[in-house]
């Protein structure tokens, strides 16, 4: 696997518990890394019978990452780490989001958190010379009508990526993001589980299909691995081609 064995190292998939940070993180375990995820349940056995690869072979613990003084004062399962994924992310329908305390949940689930998660591990990181990959959104790029805090939230993301990026390449960490397209997971079955929304959200798609979490790990791989090693600050759209269209 060379350049993408990943045996020997430490990953943390913060939002590894279910959809696109567990497809990430079976991803990495299975080129050899020690993978550690996090997610909102009190225990594994509360993950049982969800879609998924599940949580087989994996550290788990239970962070609200939007309560940013319990992150920082988690203590780790590991003692270092060369990998952090921040896969966390919500949304809020029904105009939720254009409520204030909606509007500020989804900021701090989804970028807040990030500031969060990324000064907590900027030691570890730049003691191994690490990677940290953010999962921003296509929604970045776009207007989202309904949701105005996912979308500022993923367009701050892709900013604090960039600006991670510059800040820290002194310190020897690489920082980039993906921006998902549409991934089958709990966070769209109010697209994908509506036959006429999946059918028009298609329509959009050049690769006429949706993405999955595999789709995503193979460019979260990539950017943790020397194959991108002079890769800095930057956000991948892996949307079969979505924002083209
Ligand atoms: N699916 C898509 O089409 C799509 C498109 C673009 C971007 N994205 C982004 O991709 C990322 C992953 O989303 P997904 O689609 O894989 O959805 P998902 O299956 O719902 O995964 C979200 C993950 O975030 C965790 N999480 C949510 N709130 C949290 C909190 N307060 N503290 C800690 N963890 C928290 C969830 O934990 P639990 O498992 O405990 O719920 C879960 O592990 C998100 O940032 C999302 O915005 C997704």
């Amino acid at each position: 696997m060379g350049d993408l064995d990943f045996t020997g190292k430490t990953v943390l998939v913060v939002g590894g518990s279910s959809g696109i940070g567990n497809g990430i993180a079976h991803a990495f375990k299975a080129r050899g890394a020690s993978v550690h995820v996090w997610g909102t349940r009190a225990t594994v056995a509360d993950y049982a019978g969800e879609e998924g690869s599940g949580l087989s072979g994996l550290g788990y613990a239970q962070v609200d990452v939007s309560d940013f003084d319990a992150v920082a004062a988690v203590r780790p399962a590991f003692t270092s780490l060369d990998v952090l994924v921040l896969a966390q992310g919500t949304v809020i329908y029904r105009r939720g989001e254009f409520e204030m305390a909606g509007f500020q949940k989804v900021m701090d689930v989804n970028l807040g958190s990030i500031m969060a998660c990324a000064t907590k591990f900027h030691p570890m990181l730049k003691a191994a010379k690490g990677s940290l990959i953010t999962i921003s959104s296509t929604a970045a790029y776009h207007a989202t009508i309904g949701n105005p805090a996912y979308n500022a939230s993923k367009a701050g993301a892709v900013g604090l990526t960039r600006t991670l990026a510059v800040s820290w390449a002194g310190d020897g960490i690489r920082v980039n993001g993906i921006a998902p397209g549409l991934v089958d997971t709990k966070l769209t079955r109010v697209t994908t589980q509506n036959p006429e929304r999946l059918a028009a959200s298609l329509q959009g798609i050049p690769a006429k299909r949706l993405g999955t979490p595999e789709d995503m790990a193979g460019v979260a791989l990539f950017l943790a691995s020397p194959l991108s090693a002079y890769v800095y600050g930057q956000t991948i759209p892996v949307d079969g081609g979505l924002i083209l269209s």
